[in-house]
């Protein structure tokens, strides 16, 4: 199951790549430059965008990445008969709001590696990064205006509103995760609720947007766009989970480092249900070891041990498999039936068996 996803995200990159190419092209000219913003006041030159911009951003690009937002995006729109051809652009939407959020992230987390090779912001500076990262957010609405002709305005006005609402969402999610680690809030007492809305902000938003907008672009119901869109966020919530047990049980195509979030002092499901099983020693341990926020390798193995102690990699498997069954069961009667239904059921398990 897990290779058919795997091949079908292959068989999508270029589509996606394209698209974010006519929106930032790896080399930028003039013609590019007064498409997307029209003519300068004065004068300019091209070589600060490609050295500032294009460059440190197709580095990243081209490094990796599973490009799954905007493939799931792809795979909602065929579930509803929708033109691919026609909604290929909005794949930049989905892809650059993800590509900003974790060049961006990767400063805020103070992490080393991405895609197995160093931080965007390691190679080409804070300043660089910073301002790649924003651009892209921005960037992320152009194709709601180079797409005027194929939609009405209804339409384009809705996926405007959804799109916004989504991109700050994540930095709702983005807070929680930053307060809880940096302890300007309560973050020994969250609950697993507390966790999952703070997921579901952060990593269930664009999965949530991709189904919004399939639904959005081929005019279905406000009714369909929601229950699409709850289904989608698990999947989001379900990888992210699946993400911080690869942070402390990394497997082969894992390109970040291992127990990262352990150094960050990050409150995850492994962690809030490691805090409810243990006894008090090893709370107590684990607890001093996340303030303490270490990069002593012993340190970092000491924790990710008392976490593997009390079950919490099997017992957050599990959790994540049973939510997204059920909301796949609360939508499998919506979307008609064919190829693309059975892939999209097969993508929300891939959520949380994938390996990379
Ligand atoms: C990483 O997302 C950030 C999370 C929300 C966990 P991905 O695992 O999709 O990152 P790439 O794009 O494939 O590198
Ligand atoms: C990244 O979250 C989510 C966003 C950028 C919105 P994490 O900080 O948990 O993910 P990784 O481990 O850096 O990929
Ligand atoms: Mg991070
Ligand atoms: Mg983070």
């Amino acid at each position: 199951m897990e290779s058919e996803i795997m091949e079908f995200l292959k068989g999508k990159k270029k589509t996606i790549d394209e698209a974010i190419a006519k929106y930032l092209p790896k080399n930028v000219d003039e013609k590019y430059i007064k498409w997307l913003l029209g003519k300068p006041s004065y004068e300019y030159t091209t070589k600060t965008i490609q050295e500032a911009l294009s460059k440190p951003i197709w580095e990243f690009l081209t490094r990796g990445g599973k490009r799954w937002r905007p493939a799931l995006f792809l795979l909602f729109n065929e579930a509803l008969g929708g033109d691919a051809a026609k909604v290929k652009d909005f794949t930049a939407t989905l892809e650059l709001l993800h590509e900003g959020s974790i060049m961006i992230d990767d400063i805020e987390d103070s992490s080393d590696l991405r895609r197995g090779k160093p931080c965007t912001h390691k190679i080409f500076g804070e300043d660089i990064a910073i301002n790649a990262g924003n651009f892209m957010y921005f960037l992320a609405f152009f194709p709601l205006i180079k797409n005027r002709d194929k939609f009405n305005e209804k339409t384009l006005l809705r996926a405007w509103q959804t799109t916004l609402e989504e991109i700050t969402r994540i930095h709702y999610g983005q807070a929680s995760d930053i307060a809880w680690h940096k302890g300007l809030a309560d973050a020994d007492s969250i609950n697993e609720r507390e966790y999952m809305q703070m997921c579901a902000y952060k990593t269930g938003v664009l999965a949530r947007l991709a189904a919004r907008l399939a639904v959005i672009l081929n005019d279905g119901s406000e009714e369909l766009e929601e229950k699409l869109g709850g289904f989608s966020e698990s999947i989001g919530v379900a990888f992210q989970i699946q993400d911080d047990i690869m942070n402390i049980a990394p497997t082969k195509g894992w390109g970040k480092e291992t127990g990262d979030d352990i150094n960050e002092g990050k409150r995850t499901l492994l962690v809030i249900h490691t805090l409810k099983k243990a006894d008090k020693k090893d709370a107590q341990r684990l607890l001093l070891i996340l303030e303490m926020h270490t990069k002593d390798r012993k340190l970092i193995g000491e924790a990710i041990n008392i976490i593997k102690k009390y079950g919490a990699v099997e017992y957050s498997k599990k959790f994540a498999r049973n939510m997204v069954r059920k909301a796949w069961k609360e939508v499998e009667e919506l979307i008609p039936g064919g190829e693309a239904k059975k892939k999209l059921e097969a993508f929300a398990m891939f959520a949380i068996e994938r390996e990379i």
